[in-house]
């Protein structure tokens, strides 16, 4: 029964893998639990340099390698995409996890004598942000992710052709994959921080399964996954106000109203979650989208 030891099934041992927004946040806990469970090469990708260093020190030596890159960019994802090319035959999974927030641009909230704003000043607060700032998040978090696919796709083709041939009674190795990001943001009505935000990430959730449905004829497989609240640069600001110290992960460190396991997601919660979705036996995910959020979604109405 060696084949259902966790060893067999959560194995990631020689997979290539590329990873936007690596430098920081989930991308580098994405990056981390991949590169010690013993994968051959991870390429992160990302605009700050220094960032992307930064996670390859915490990695172990030669694994994961940087490449300086704008996701919004044809040209720029064409560069990283030769880099990339240069340096290896073929990708088993691309994790396009990079994301931005953009401006607060929120519901409105009830007023301190618990009244609700007039329609005036709900327009005043939300027509008064200029339409670049909502564009520029659907440009980085849909258009971004978007063109990292179809960017990437030939070196995914290309880990699909070295799969072995089928051998009767014995489960074939997973397929190429790409793993998106999406968010608990994108089920929710009521954002609490942009309107923005909440679309694209609804978009991308859609994304995931219009990929996996044009791509099953290929054998690329396309997966989501939709965390709730983990610690971040993007997702400080929300720790600050609810004056949260720290990454928020013990038991107690949120309302129980706000998130019901009362605590922020862990490194091990996504670790655990991405290796096994990297893993043989993740291998028969396709056109999922994996909510990660202590029981977030599952509070209805969602309010945070
Ligand atoms: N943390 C949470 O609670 C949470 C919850 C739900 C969903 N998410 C999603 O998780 C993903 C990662 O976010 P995070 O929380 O880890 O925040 P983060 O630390 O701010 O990471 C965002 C990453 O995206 C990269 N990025 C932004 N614009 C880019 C561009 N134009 N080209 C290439 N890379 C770009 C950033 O790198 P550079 O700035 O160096 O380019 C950065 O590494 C995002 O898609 C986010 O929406 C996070």
């Amino acid at each position: 029964m060696s084949h259902l030891q966790a060893s067999e099934l959560f194995s990631v041992k020689d997979r290539v893998v590329v990873i936007t927004g690596g430098g920081s946040g989930l991308g580098r806990i994405i990056t981390r639990s991949l590169a010690v469970n013993g994968v051959s090469k991870i390429f992160i990708l990302g605009r700050r340099e220094d960032a992307l260093h930064e996670t390859a020190a915490q990695a172990p030596e030669g694994i994961v390698i940087p490449v300086q890159c704008d996701v919004t960019s044809k040209d720029s994802l064409e560069a990283a995409y030769q880099a990339v090319a240069a340096q290896t035959t073929h990708v088993d999974i691309l994790f396009a996890n990079s994301g931005i927030m953009g401006p607060m641009m929120r519901s409105p909230q009830p007023k301190a004598d618990g009244s609700l704003p007039s329609i005036t000043e709900i327009r005043d607060e939300l027509y008064n942000i200029p339409m670049a700032d909502f564009t520029n998040v659907m440009n980085v978090n849909v258009t971004g992710a978007y063109y990292t696919v179809l960017a990437f796709l030939p070196l995914l083709e290309a880990a699909n052709k070295r799969r072995a041939a089928p051998q009767q009674g014995v489960m074939s190795p997973p397929t190429a994959q790409v793993v998106i990001t999406g968010s608990l943001a994108g089920f929710n009505r009521k954002p609490p921080f942009s309107y923005a935000y909440n679309v694209s990430k609804a978009g991308v959730h859609h994304l995931v399964k219009m990929l996996s449905t044009t791509f099953t004829s290929y054998d690329i497989r396309f997966n989501g996954i939709s965390p709730g609240l983990y610690y971040s640069e993007m997702a400080e600001h929300v720790f600050d106000t609810e004056g949260i110290k720290g990454t928020g992960i013990s038991d107690g460190s949120f309302p129980r109203e706000m998130i019901p396991l009362t605590r922020g997601g862990a490194e091990q919660d996504m670790a655990g979650l991405v290796v096994w979705m990297a893993s043989a036996s993740g291998g028969y995910l396709n056109g999922t989208i994996i909510v990660t959020d202590g029981g977030r979604l599952a509070q209805v109405p969602a309010t945070y």
